[in-house]
């Protein structure tokens, strides 16, 4: 349980806020490098922030704030051009730093130096792994995490992405929630399908022990259920979050990151064996009514966050054992942010460019893996 002031603490994301500030010490994916196409401008929100991200005429992607600064047409109705964005409406144009370098009216009527004090707010942009990564925080900028599945060779990837209505905590708090996979994943599936009078597509299995161990990037959560031996890679070795809201399994890696404080974009991206195709697509989250969508894995995710209001109301919750992993979150979230107000960087935060790209020990094929993946409920192909 939180208190009021904490949820809203741990949840705002905004500029200026506690939580805000926490994230902007984190690179985020913002979107598929494949879906900005050159000279293609979309507009983006990220933290509470209004952008357009924009691949220019050379084709390198910039990341600007949307509100031109001279009379505030937006910036996504403008055109790129090779060294960066023009407005539509007076024709003001942009570097990807945000230094002006164009005010045709300006320039003839003027002495041309008036677009040397206009700049607009600019962050960076990197390409990895098929995606695109931002900072919005302060500098010097810390290193982007080059995880090894970004980088890894003779592999295809899927990006999946989705945009839900709710905070990114109730997200990250899923991922140190070991025993909804019994409940949310398992038993539903076996209970619609028997109501159905469909074969249950998995064994029910009880879940006996949960734990949790903190890394230097986060915390793994470990099981072991029912029937399976104390030596299994789900208990001995688990899988890692990554704080502040990444889950990360051998061959997929899922991204939360904050739009605002009631939009999270989630990206679930994946590997398989292959030749270095990406593709990018929308995995959506209801149907043409607006009904929720329970058919896969991640919908019946997606229905456990979405059904926890906008933001969950963790100021009424009745946290129980099973919740040990995200209490243990909770503080290491509490002394991320004080991390940040002190002025030091927050866990996580890599600066030693030797550190990349990384390498986290993970579960692998477990059995838990396993029965997920053979037990007939796919999670649009891929593992829970
Ligand atoms: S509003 Fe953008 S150039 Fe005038
Ligand atoms: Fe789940």
């Amino acid at each position: 349980m939180l208190s009021i002031e904490d949820n809203a603490k741990y949840t705002e994301v905004g500029p200026g806020t506690p939580g805000g500030e926490l994230h902007r010490r984190y690179w985020y994916p913002i979107a598929a490098s494949i879906d900005v196409a050159t000279n293609e401008i979309i507009p983006i929100r990220l933290l509470g922030e209004d952008l357009v991200l924009y691949r220019n005429g050379k084709g390198v992607l910039g990341l600007v704030q949307r509100r031109c600064p001279h009379r505030s047409l937006s910036l996504q109705y403008g055109w790129t051009e090779d060294e960066g964005i023009r407005c539509a409406y007076h024709g003001w144009a942009f570097n990807n730093e945000g230094q002006c370098f164009s005010q045709p009216y300006e320039d003839t009527a003027g002495e041309g130096t008036f677009k040397d004090r206009v700049k607009i707010t600019a962050y960076p942009v990197q390409e990895v792994g098929g995606l695109a990564w931002t900072y919005l925080g302060p500098e010097p900028r810390p290193e982007l995490p080059r995880w090894d599945i970004l980088e890894r060779p003779g592999v295809d990837r899927r990006i999946q992405w989705t945009v839900l209505p709710c905070n990114w905590l109730q997200i990250a708090e899923n991922t140190l929630d070991p025993v909804h996979v019994e409940w949310l994943h398992v038993n539903q599936a076996n209970v619609i399908a028997t109501r159905e009078g469909r074969e249950p597509p998995m064994p029910a299995f009880k879940h006996l022990k949960v734990d949790f161990d903190i890394f230097e990037y986060g915390i793994y959560k470990r099981r072991l259920v029912e029937g399976d031996p104390e030596d299994s890679t789900d208990w001995t070795v688990g899988h890692p979050f990554i704080f502040p809201s990444t889950l990360a399994q051998e061959n997929m890696f899922q991204w939360r990151v904050p739009i605002d404080d009631t939009h999270t974009l989630h990206f679930i991206y994946s590997v398989t064996p292959g030749s270095g195709v990406v593709t990018s697509d929308e995995f959506p989250y209801h149907d043409e009514e607006g009904q929720l969508l329970n058919e896969f894995v991640s919908q019946q995710d997606f229905v456990a966050w979405l059904g926890q209001g906008e933001v969950a109301p963790r100021n009424l919750e009745l946290a129980g054992r099973s919740d040990r992993g995200i209490l243990m979150f909770r503080q290491m979230l509490r002394d991320a942010i004080q991390a940040v107000e002190d002025g030091k960087d927050p866990i996580g935060v890599i600066r030693d460019p030797a550190r990349n790209p990384i390498y986290i020990l993970n579960e692998g094929a477990s059995p838990h893996t396993t029965r997920l993946l053979g037990g007939g409920i796919s999670l649009s192909g891929l593992p829970a």
